[in-house]
């Protein structure tokens, strides 16, 4: 079976990773790739953005199969574009991912369906924006409607930051077009969690919960970043709570959408808030997360070709997916200056020396005459798996630290939370 993932990052070079494991699985292609992906399968140089271009080289090649990572070819419609053509792809439909695409859309979406989520207002328009916020009880969070990499969220304590963020969304255009409709909607407190799950829109399989650790600095610290590590499973999330998401938020979602005409196939992400009076949805996400699918697909003893194709087919089946009794604990490592303007091309050193210890999935990377070099903000995601949350700390931390670049930065305290509470729930 000939297979392409579409996408550069971590969360990339970890399904190729994996799929690269499936005995069905005889090559792998990459667009655009990276330089750690590369090590397992062939790169090909063609954008996210450029669907024809894209469906054009699966038919060429005649792949089985093509997995897309990433948020915005979802969005822009290479599923259409490919089943159009008569091709197999992983992931929703672009009606489906609007859910993603339009912070608008979900959110009205989930007033609808009584999916537990914040109050919230929507404006084209600052002005009336403006005057909203003029009388609103502060915090609030400001968020642009589109795509913004994880960064379209501003959180405000009064009204002049209010102001502030206003003016950079709709004004400045700091996040393009995505800002020309913004959310204003109240600030939540508690721990945050992520659930992902496979769907293929009748059946409905989340994976183990996962934290992510969206702040650049330790303990939580400093600007958000598109995730500067994560853990699998966090005990925040136990039996109980997971039953609670998946009839208060999974369940809903995936057939309410059914019901507006969306079927959704793929993996739903649910970005959650646990707040003292229950869970509350932040965003959703039509894919793969970034950086947990790093810890999440490490413990996941099933061959992921299968699921995925069950998906596509719509012949999930309950209880097919199983996990190992095992955590995993990411560390990213940033260029600096990450998540403002960062360098590029400083040389990495030490990955020789860790490859048996850790996993380590390139984001930012490229090869130079048989050198790996920096290449992004994000660089690399450092991933140890043990039968505990320290020891995979342990193991992921003892890697980090025999690998270095100039100006290299990552967070100390990456799973530090997940330990505060005992036991074990998945
Ligand atoms: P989003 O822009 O919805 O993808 O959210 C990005 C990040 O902003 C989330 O992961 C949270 O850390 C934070 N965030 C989003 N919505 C809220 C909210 N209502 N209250 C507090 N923090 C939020
Ligand atoms: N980890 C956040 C995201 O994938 O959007």
């Amino acid at each position: 079976m000939k297979v392409l993932v579409v996408g550069a990052g971590g969360r990339e070079h970890a399904l190729v990773w994996k799929l690269h494991q499936s005995k069905m699985v005889k090559k792998i292609y990459s667009a655009p790739g990276n330089a750690g992906i590369s090590q397992l399968g062939e790169c090909v140089d063609i954008k996210l953005d450029d669907l024809k271009g894209l469906a054009d080289f699966a038919q060429r090649k005649s792949l089985d199969l093509t997995v897309v990572g990433p948020e915005l070819p979802l969005t822009l419609g290479i599923v259409d574009e490919f089943v159009k053509r008569g091709l197999k792809i992983f992931g929703p439909s672009k009606k489906a991912a609007e859910i993603e695409g339009s912070k608008a859309f979900a959110k009205e979406f989930m007033k609808k369906y009584h999916i537990p989520t914040a109050s919230f207002k929507i404006f084209d328009d600052k002005d009336k924006a403006l005057d909203f916020l003029s009388e609103a009880p502060f915090p609030l969070v400001v968020k642009a409607d589109g795509l913004a990499g994880g960064k379209g969220c501003i959180p405000v304590e009064n009204f002049s930051q209010a102001e502030d963020a206003i003016r950079k969304t709709m004004v400045e255009k700091i996040f393009k077009e995505a800002g020309s409709r913004i959310i204003v909607e109240d600030f939540l407190e508690g721990e945050e969690v992520t659930i992902m799950a496979f769907t293929d829109g009748k059946t409905i399989i989340p994976m183990f919960p996962s934290q992510d650790h969206k702040r650049i600095y330790d303990g939580d610290a400093g600007p958000n970043t598109g995730g500067m590590g994560a853990y699998a499973p966090t005990h925040f999330v136990d039996e109980r709570l997971m039953k609670k998401i998946y009839d208060e938020v999974l369940e809903p979602t995936i057939f309410g959408l059914e019901r507006e005409g969306r079927i959704f196939k793929g993996i739903l992400y649910a970005g959650l808030m646990l707040t003292e009076i229950g869970p509350k949805v932040m965003e959703f996400n039509c894919r793969f997360g970034d950086p947990e699918t790093q810890v999440v697909l490490p413990l996941l003893k099933n061959d992921l070709v299968e699921i995925l194709f069950s998906v596509i087919e719509g012949e999930l089946e309950l209880e097919s997916v199983k996990w190992k009794d095992a955590f995993a604990v990411c560390v990213i490592l940033a260029s600096a200056g990450y998540p403002g303007k960062y360098e590029k091309g400083k040389e990495i050193f030490g990955l020789a020396k860790v490859e048996n210890d850790a996993l380590i999935f390139h984001a930012g990377t490229k090869l130079e005459n048989g050198k790996f070099k920096t290449d992004g903000g994000r660089v690399l995601g450092v991933t140890g798996v043990d039968s505990s949350l320290e020891k995979a700390g342990s193991k992921a931390y003892l890697a980090v630290d025999r690998i270095r670049f100039d100006g290299m930065q990552f967070r100390r305290d990456i799973s530090r939370k997940g330990m505060k509470v005992k036991g074990r729930y998945f």
